[in-house]
């Protein structure tokens, strides 16, 4: 089999789908690897590593897409890389199936057969290949740093001889996988920190870390749907939690939310009252920004003033730490593909829990949708 890995060209994407360790060890398996010339170059990788570890090196796309049956990516494709896939050829990347239908259908015209980083499912023998846990953690490391970076003052407690200054406090909602590395960082760094979110079973893991966990209004058999994801809570029970954050968000130095349902819009939970009532120089690092935004004031992408609460939503923020972030992910695809291959990728009607989750397309056929 030979394994295509293009330069991403999404606009900002600086990650790489597979590092000269994961491509070595794909070489010693028996797999022939052909890296599209400067492919690395974002995430400090050189084309002359990966010869070093037994790849080849194609100057374009073009040639890289036509001699690859398997290509390993980041981001789904554009259009102008969709059109340079060979018939019959697999493509393993982050493609959001639910929210990119067409995509799907235009890859399935040259019966590529698609497998979505996407829809790993969240299980143990899973763990390995789980890139969205894995750049989630990059997202929420970042948000706190970008909080610490974005304030006017120190997050820690300082005893100087100048005086003492208070720890800042910080709120995270929405402590999952980014939420909770978002608080281990800024814990580090210092803040005293809380967290809120709907699924009861986070109390504990944010208590862990040494935070406070402000309660929901919701009940406990309500808040948590399949696979340890949240629901999607009513207007009435979305009133109700804003009504609890608007007590706490006023005494707030920083707040980091990242807040999602799978396949939904995120959900509204700080309204531009609440931003209005923060302190002159408070910081909002929206991680939903992606997907919408936890904040009314949120713009995705931007980062602004307010009244001089600073309002950030940032996108693709793995991105921005590409050297780790192509690292990690490298893995998580290598594990997934050395996975698929043991379970035998051409059986359509797997058993296999992964295959059957992260397998959206075969040949042509869509299977999720
Ligand atoms: P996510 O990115 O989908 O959501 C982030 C957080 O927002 C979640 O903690 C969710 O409960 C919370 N949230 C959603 N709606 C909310 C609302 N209205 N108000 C406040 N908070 C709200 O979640 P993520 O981080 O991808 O993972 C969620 C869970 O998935 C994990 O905590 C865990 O239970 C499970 N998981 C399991 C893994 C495994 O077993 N291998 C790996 C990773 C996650």
């Amino acid at each position: 089999m030979i394994i295509g890995i293009p330069k991403e060209v999404f606009l900002g994407e600086r990650r790489v789908s597979l590092v000269p360790n994961s491509v070595g060890q794909l070489v010693k398996s028996g797999l022939d690897v052909i890296v599209q010339s400067k492919a690395g170059n974002e995430s400090m990788i050189s084309d002359d590593e990966y010869v070093n570890v037994g790849a080849s090196i194609s100057k374009d796309a073009k040639s890289l897409y036509s001699s690859a049956e398997t290509i390993l990516k980041v981001q789904k494709p554009l259009d102008v890389e969709v059109e340079l896939f060979q018939e019959e050829a697999t493509l393993i990347c982050f493609i959001q199936p639910l929210a990119d239908s067409t995509l799907l259908q235009q890859l399935a015209k040259n019966k590529v057969s698609v497998f979505s980083m996407d829809t790993i499912p969240r299980i143990a023998k899973a763990q390995s290949m789980d890139a969205l846990s894995s750049m989630a953690s990059i997202s929420g490391y970042k948000a706190a740093l970008m909080a610490a970076e974005s304030m006017s003052k120190y997050l820690p407690m300082m005893i100087t001889a100048a005086g003492t200054t208070p720890p800042s406090k910080g709120l995270v909602i929405g402590a999952g996988v980014a939420g909770l590395q978002s608080i281990a960082t800024a814990k580090r760094l210092g803040a005293v920190m809380y967290a809120f979110d709907v699924r009861p079973a986070v109390e504990e893991q944010v208590k862990s870390l040494g935070a406070n966990f402000i309660s929901t209004s919701i009940s406990t058999e309500d808040a948590e749907g399949s696979g340890g994801y949240a629901k999607e809570i009513n207007d009435e029970e979305q009133n109700k939690d804003r009504e609890i954050l608007q007590n706490h968000i006023k005494d707030m130095d920083f707040v980091i939310s990242t807040a999602a349902v799978p396949g939904k819009r995120a959900p509204l939970l700080i309204t531009s009252d609440m931003v209005n009532s923060m302190r002159p120089g408070s910081v909002i690092i929206d991680l939903a920004a992606e997907t919408g935004g936890n904040c009314e004031l949120t713009h995705p992408g931007e980062t602004y003033n307010h009244n001089e609460v600073i309002v950030s939503g940032p996108l693709n923020v793995p991105s921005s730490m590409p050297l780790h972030a192509s690292q990690l992910y490298s893995r998580n695809i290598y594990n997934l593909l050395m996975h698929i291959m043991k379970e035998d990728s051409l059986e359509v009607d797997s058993e296999d829990e992964i295959i059957l989750s992260s397998r959206i397309a075969y040949k042509g056929t869509v299977l999720r949708k």
